[in-house]
């Protein structure tokens, strides 16, 4: 019995194996590496380099390995791109999930995670947002990743095999013990972009909108520390093998940071007060988006504990330090 972790070698797949390994598990991972790290994969984990959309290679990966459950991430992830390569998008997130799905079938996959989004909610007339509210996304990230869950439900009504989708709001941070965190130079995270101009990597950041209908004027966003997710796909695994129901949860702690909060954390855990623009608004950018989050602890018994905004941007700015450090070797 073996997991596949497809975008096993990204920021947040990477952390899953890390900790799928500290249980024991057996993991293959499958990453194309367009935006992984093949150094993000650790060495006692099978790699293989491919596309999940290639059905050939993963039925004969799954079939191989004994694959018994998928927990599925590799996806294009930044919302303004989304926005201007729509098709880029449904393509790898929306037909390329179809792909994952239909060879996960094909090969008797019992259970798959899936990596959705609070993008799904669009612009929620409620907040903290719960899961059961109408869906009505506002860029073609969101759109693409809701239809996967769509397509997702379809299957386990038809096909024995379940899941949990798990709906990530901001997620940050690096793992506590050093061992991985955000490596892409050119990643458009806030926290990550803020560290870099605190690190002096870049020429300081652009806070995109300060007239949005929030208190200061900037998004709001809720950020959760990417080990705690990682550690939400476990709860999900262990629920899942028990014979849990399927189940499509928030995965953030319900509480909402703006991006001046976010950059004033920045600063006064780096200390340095480095360069921001007001800039003008980012496409596709909802103003708030805060998860109701109860639904998780209650069906999971899953509970943050890595919830201290500090802490998550300590990690971070220690992670790019040790990159820094790395690529100067
Ligand atoms: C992130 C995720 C997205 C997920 C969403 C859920 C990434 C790349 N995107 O999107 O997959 O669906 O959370 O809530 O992980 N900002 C600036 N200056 C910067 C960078 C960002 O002002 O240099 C602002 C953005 O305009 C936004 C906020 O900070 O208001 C967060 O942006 P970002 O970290 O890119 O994440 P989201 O777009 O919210």
């Amino acid at each position: 019995m073996a997991i596949l972790v497809s975008g096993g070698a990204g920021y947040i797949g990477s952390h899953m194996v890390l900790e799928l390994l500290d249980r024991n598990e057996t993991v293959v991972v499958l990453d194309d590496l367009s935006t992984g790290f093949w150094s993000a994969v650790p060495p006692e984990v099978t790699f293989v380099k491919g596309d999940m959309g290639d059905q050939e290679l993963v039925e004969r990966v799954i079939a191989e390995h004994g694959i018994s459950e998928i927990a599925h991430f590799a996806a294009r992830i930044v919302v303004p791109d989304s926005v201007s390569d729509p098709l880029g998008y449904y393509l790898n997130n929306t037909v390329k999930t179809r792909a994952l799905l239909e060879s996960a079938v094909r090969g008797g996959v019992r259970h798959v995670i899936f990596s959705s989004t609070a993008a799904v909610y669009g612009e929620p007339a409620v907040s903290p947002v719960p899961e059961e509210i109408a869906l009505d996304p506002i860029n073609p990230y969101g759109r693409s990743k809701l239809m996967s869950e769509w397509m997702l439900a379809d299957v386990a009504r038809a096909h024995p095999l379940s899941y949990v989708a798990l709906r990530y709001f901001n997620v940050a941070g690096a793992d506590p013990k050093g061992r991985s965190g955000q490596s892409s130079p050119n990643a458009t995270h806030l926290i990550k972009v803020a560290s870099q101009a605190a690190l002096g990597q870049r020429d300081g950041l652009d806070i995109f909108g300060t007239d949005y209908a929030t208190p200061d004027g900037t998004c709001v966003r809720d950020y959760i520390h990417v080990t705690d997710l990682a550690r939400a796909h476990l709860a999900a695994l262990d629920h899942l093998r028990a014979g849990g129901a399927n189940l499509t949860l928030n995965c953030g702690y319900g509480q909402g940071y703006s991006v001046k909060q976010v950059v004033d954390v920045v600063k006064k855990v780096s200390g340095v007060d480095f360069p921001v623009r007001l800039s003008p608004r980012r496409a596709g950018d909802p103003a708030s988006l805060i998860a109701k989050a109860d639904r998780i602890r209650a069906e999971l018994g899953w509970k943050p504990e890595h919830d201290d905004l500090e802490q998550i941007v300590g990690q971070a700015l220690a992670w790019e330090e040790k990159l820094r450090t790395r690529n100067a070797v």
